[in-house]
């Protein structure tokens, strides 16, 4: 770089040109492009120091050379300038590409479901049982007509019975089994599994032949309490249902015992229940039946009925559902339409048990 060109020497300036316009389109980055711009184009550049020299030619050889080295020096510079769009417009193309971020919305979302809140419900009885030391039972839906019926002191010819109430399975007027009517039979079960004392609760699934309308489904569920020990009482089965009606429906519900007849129970009661939120002020409600175990049901069992007492209650939970959370339709709690399930938290057990 240092040996210097004549102002006048047209092949040296050209390849000057030539080496210059190499180093400017090979340079890779503007770092690079910065480099060969001051190699090429500097003070002490070749083809700077020529043109610097002009001024010392002969007067007639002055215009020539300035026109020879100001092409050259032209062409470098224009050189210069377009390699330096070039690589700037790269480092911005890359600048943007670095810091790409992603925004797209993904194309398909994987829907959440929800809990039912007959689910909920029932771990909250559960739950309220089990916290006062009883068992969870279960039995099955599939149920024998002895522990559905006869166990439970149905005669023959209760009208229970009958095909226009109970779904009996192909096939099971042979075999004897119905889709459960209720979750009295797992009463039999228990005192016929488990030792005495039996304090059980079993919510479940139940079968009636019912069309769906607004207070009825053929699919629905109960649950079921049975105590038996030596010395229970009717205030027992009182204080039990005045403390679940109070974990169901806050403080100031209560239960109320109405006579009725069930064949499993002897006394049988409906029971009603203080519901302070009932629309129209607060009132009685019909819940569910109860009563002390018949001493038949004892004694189909294997139990001596001298010996032992119990008492016995069921309610529906679709209908402890809609009272709870003011439903008024269970079409809402059987479509299985997750806008309706979302509306209940997991749990709502909070009144304390
Ligand atoms: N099993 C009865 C029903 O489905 C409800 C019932 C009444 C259950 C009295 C009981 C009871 O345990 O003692 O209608």
């Amino acid at each position: 770089m240092s040996h210097e060109i004549s102002p006048l020497d047209e092949a040296a300036i050209e390849s000057a040109v030539a080496a210059a316009l190499t180093a400017i389109r090979g340079a890779g980055t503007l770092g690079e492009l910065k480099d060969a711009r001051l190699a090429h184009t500097g003070d002490h550049a070749p083809l700077t120091l020529a043109n610097r020299a002009i001024g010392k030619l002969a007067k007639e050889d002055k215009a020539t050379a300035g026109k020879l080295l100001g092409r050259a020096r032209g062409r470098l510079q224009q050189s210069i300038q377009a390699r330096q769009r070039e690589l700037e417009a790269l480092a911005a193309e890359q600048m943007l590409r670095e810091e790409t971020v992603d925004v797209t919305v993904p194309a398909t979302r994987i829907p959440y479901g929800s809990r039912h809140p007959l689910s909920t419900l029932i771990d909250d009885i559960s739950d309220l049982f089990v916290s006062m030391g009883w068992e969870i039972a279960e039995g099955p839906e599939l149920e024998h007509e002895w522990f559905n019926f006869d166990a439970l002191n149905f005669g023959p010819d209760h009208p229970a019975r009958q095909m226009q109430d109970t779904f009996f399975v192909e096939g099971g007027e042979e075999n004897h089994l119905v889709l459960r009517t209720h979750t009295s039979p797992v009463q039999a079960r228990a005192l016929l599994e488990r030792d005495l004392p039996v304090y059980i609760a079993c919510p479940g699934k139940v079968f009636r032949t019912d069309a769906l309308d607004a207070s009825h489904t053929p699919v629905f569920h109960q649950v079921e309490g049975l105590a038996v020990d030596k010395g229970i009482t009717m205030a027992h089965l009182k204080g039990t249902l005045d403390h679940f009606a109070r974990v169901m429906f806050g403080p100031e519900a209560r239960a109320r015992l109405r006579p009725s007849f069930f064949p499993f129970t002897e006394p049988s009661a409906e029971m009603d229940l203080w519901f302070p939120q009932k629309k129209g002020g607060a009132g009685w409600i019909e819940w569910g039946g109860c009563g002390m175990v018949n001493p038949h049901v004892l004694t189909a069992c294997g139990i001596d009925p001298e010996e032992y007492s119990g008492f016995a209650f069921g309610m529906g939970l679709e209908r402890t559902l809609m009272l709870r959370h003011g439903i008024p339709d269970m079409h809402d709690i059987v479509e299985g339409d997750i806008r309706f399930s979302s509306q209940f938290g997991t749990t709502s057990l909070g009144r304390g048990i």
